[in-house]
């Protein structure tokens, strides 16, 4: 149901001063808002682009693999670009391609877990490259794109408060997306820009397919979300769509924690779990 004729974007945005006055590729002749999803290839993405696409956004799908979303395009009913966060080029050019963007959610991320003490330089850079510096520059552009009164959103994490063993990058990173939040909360309200993060729990997607494999800890994850299950990536998605909405119209800056209650109890022994594997004990 496209929400656009009931009220939740009712308000027509103005325009962005310093929005790059090239024609985009990608531009708004529908009357729509239009939603760009980055990450949107896989997972939590994947569901908000047809969660945003159900709402009635015309919606952008930007990825730095963009071979699956291409063949799922024309059935979504999206644009999709392909945009590497960890590029300022590329994540330049994609926003420079997509007109009247009333809301940006940032979905790319990955996880390189690994003892602080062994962890590599490498994986640990790669980790803070797509997770924190790809949210700043999504952030950065979205910025400078997104039209007034519209809507930035992060997925973050849990692990942005809730520290996991083997999981240092990921969890400095997810935290530091969260300060980031804030602070383009604060320099974007004068435009009337909100800014947010959701910080899930576990959701069942490619990336934590690992999880399966490693005895006992899908069943730690769960014991410690009082909800008692993993979450959906359209659970997800929807708080996403909540917080572009005019619903969340008072809400900046805002880190959501949505996992079931996970953040009450624990994170799992997720490095005793592997080393327990490795023993076979
Ligand atoms: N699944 C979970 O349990 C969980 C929990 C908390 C937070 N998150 C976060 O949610 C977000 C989505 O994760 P997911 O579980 O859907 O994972 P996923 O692996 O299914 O999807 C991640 C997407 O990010 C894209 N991506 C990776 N590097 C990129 C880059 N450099 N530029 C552009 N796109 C890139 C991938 O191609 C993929 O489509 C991530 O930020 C993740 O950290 C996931």
């Amino acid at each position: 149901m496209s929400d656009q004729n009931n009220g939740n974007h009712a308000r027509q945005p103005s325009a962005p001063a310093d929005r790059d006055q090239d024609a985009p590729a990608h531009g708004d002749a529908t009357g729509s808002p239009t939603a760009l999803v980055v990450g949107g290839a896989s997972g939590i993405g994947l569901a908000t682009v047809r969660a945003f696409a159900a709402e009635g956004y015309r919606v952008v799908l930007a990825d730095v693999n963009t071979e699956a979303a291409e063949r799922l395009a024309a059935e979504l009913g999206v644009t999709v670009l392909r945009m590497d966060v960890t590029d300022e080029d590329s994540v330049a050019a994609g926003f420079a391609a997509v007109a009247d963007l009333r809301a940006v959610v940032n979905c790319a991320g990955l996880s390189m877990p690994g003892p602080v003490t062994d962890l590599e330089l490498s994986a640990w850079r790669t980790t803070i490259d797509v997770c924190l510096t790809g949210s700043f520059l999504v952030v950065k552009y979205a910025g400078r794109h997104v039209v007034d009164g519209g809507s930035v959103t992060c997925i973050a994490s849990l692990n942005a408060h809730q520290p996991g063993t083997g999981m240092a990058s990921y969890c400095s990173a997810k935290a530091g997306v969260v300060m980031l939040v804030e602070v383009a909360a604060l320099e974007l309200a004068q435009r009337g820009i909100r800014v947010n993060a959701i910080n899930p729990g576990l959701v069942d997607t490619p990336l934590v397919a690992g999880v399966a494999l490693v005895p006992g800890l899908r069943e730690e994850y769960l014991e410690n979300t009082p909800l008692g299950r993993s979450g959906s990536p359209e659970e997800i998605a929807d708080m996403a769509v909540f917080l572009a909405s005019d619903k969340a119209r008072w809400m900046t800056g805002s880190a959501i924690d949505l996992n079931g209650g996970a953040h009450l109890r624990r994170y799992p022994d997720v490095l005793g779990r592997v080393r327990a594997m490795a023993d076979g004990t």
